[in-house]
């Protein structure tokens, strides 16, 4: 078999003879970028909101309001990660002659152009490949997977500015006059033919994932990893009261809220005690990480008015516990702004119910514009600070 190498040797430079095709061109090369500079920009943006969000640095504070704001950015990221997808491969599949051109470096300058193009490529399969596998619940590696997503996030984003840096000149070219001679040129009608295709692959990608964020498409929606609708009460369960092994404390008799730390009187609360409090009631939606999101109806104690019953200084803030004894996700802090929205509530019921045991029974925290890993379950402590 003849390696494309030996061919460029053999043809003197040309290794372009090999690929035919006249799309192969810097036009198409600058518009799929530009779609794909979007693309990755806004996943990136929403990204790294999400992740402060989860990790907070002191210098970070994430409203309580507006209340689905959450659901609009999380479900932004995962929808142009997924649309990100065949622009990527048509992207790549349109510069594939570049990658052998010869002599494969021309001088320093071009040799680190070459260089950065190894983690722009590796990062970029890599974020939408792990990105997908997460959302698909599935784990072929052995990594934690947000640290990994989030590092090669920034090393991803790294390359493709250092990029956009050496192609910025070539794309306004190309888009401005006559097809630049780089690669092939396409006529109008074979461009047009190929872009729609692609811009057809990544409009059917995005309507097919949005439904699990945007309830009347989620009929059509068949990438969607989660019917919104699915699950008890009406609801997606992500980790089960079975795998978190809650049960008999859930369901015991001698089940308490204990609400302590930075407060003049402490409480111990039964399960008819929490009952008989003044309840609240808040529509509000429980949106995933993963994407998918659902707004249902919650009634339960407002965690302001627990706060004030215990005694708490003005300002304090709280951290909510589980039962749960393993799990990275047990504790969630709120800030001030946060505890004391008014529709921050330590939930007894969905919808008229009471909580499945599935979904944090016999109380969970709910509160507005929070990822849903932060919005804990069988929730037995409150410690205020
Ligand atoms: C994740 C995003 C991207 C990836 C993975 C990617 C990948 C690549 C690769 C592998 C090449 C060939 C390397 C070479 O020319 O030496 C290339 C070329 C190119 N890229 Fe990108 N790119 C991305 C984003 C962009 C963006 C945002 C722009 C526009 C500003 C852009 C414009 C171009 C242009 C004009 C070429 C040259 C094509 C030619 O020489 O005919 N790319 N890209």
């Amino acid at each position: 078999m003849v390696r494309p190498v030996e061919v460029v040797n053999r043809v003197g430079g040309s290794v372009e003879r090999r690929f035919t095709s006249k799309l192969h061109e810097t036009r198409v090369a600058a518009v799929l970028g530009i779609a794909l500079g979007v693309s990755f920009t806004i996943c990136f943006a929403t990204g790294v909101l999400s992740h402060l969000i989860q990790h907070p640095p002191s210098w970070f504070e994430w409203p309580s309001r507006p209340a689905g704001l959450y659901r609009i950015t999380q479900g932004l990221h995962i929808i142009t990660g997924f649309t990100a997808i065949p622009l990527l491969l048509a992207k790549l599949w349109v510069v594939s002659p570049r990658l052998w051109t010869w002599p494969p470096v021309r001088n320093v300058a071009h040799a680190v152009e070459r260089v950065s193009i190894v983690p722009l490529v590796g990062g970029s399969i890599f974020m939408l490949f792990s990105g997908l596998a997460n959302v698909a619940r599935w784990y072929p590696y052995d990594f934690y997977f947000p640290s990994a997503h989030f590092a090669v996030a920034w090393i991803t984003i790294g390359a493709l500015v250092a990029h956009i840096g050496a192609k910025i000149a070539l794309t306004r070219d190309a888009l401005r006059r006559a097809p630049a001679p780089a690669l092939a040129t396409a006529t109008r009608m074979d461009r047009r033919r190929f872009l729609g295709g692609v811009a057809a692959t990544s409009g059917l990608v995005a309507l097919a994932t949005a439904g699990s964020t945007v309830g009347p498409l989620s009929g059509v929606s068949a990438l969607a990893q989660r019917r919104p609708e699915e699950g008890p009460q009406g609801l997606p369960v992500n980790k089960s009261a079975a795998a978190a092994r809650v049960q008999p404390a859930a369901t015991s008799d001698d089940y308490r809220l204990v609400v302590d730390g930075n407060v003049a009187t402490p409480l111990s609360l039964s399960l008819a005690d929490l009952r008989a409090l003044p309840q609240t009631e808040a529509n509000l939606p429980i949106t995933c990480v993963e994407g998918w999101s659902r707004g249902a109806s919650w009634r339960g104690v407002a965690v302001r008015d627990l706060m004030s019953m215990a005694g708490a200084r003005l300002g304090a803030e709280v951290t909510v516990e589980s039962i749960e004894r393993s799990s990275r996700y047990r504790r969630s802090n709120l800030t001030h702004a946060q505890a004391s929205d008014r529709d921050a509530l330590l939930a007894l019921e969905i919808n008229g119910q009471p909580l499945h045991l599935d979904h944090g029974f016999p109380l969970r925290l709910i509160a507005p514009n929070r990822p849903g890993v932060l919005q804990t379950k069988w929730v037995t402590k409150v410690t205020v600070r």
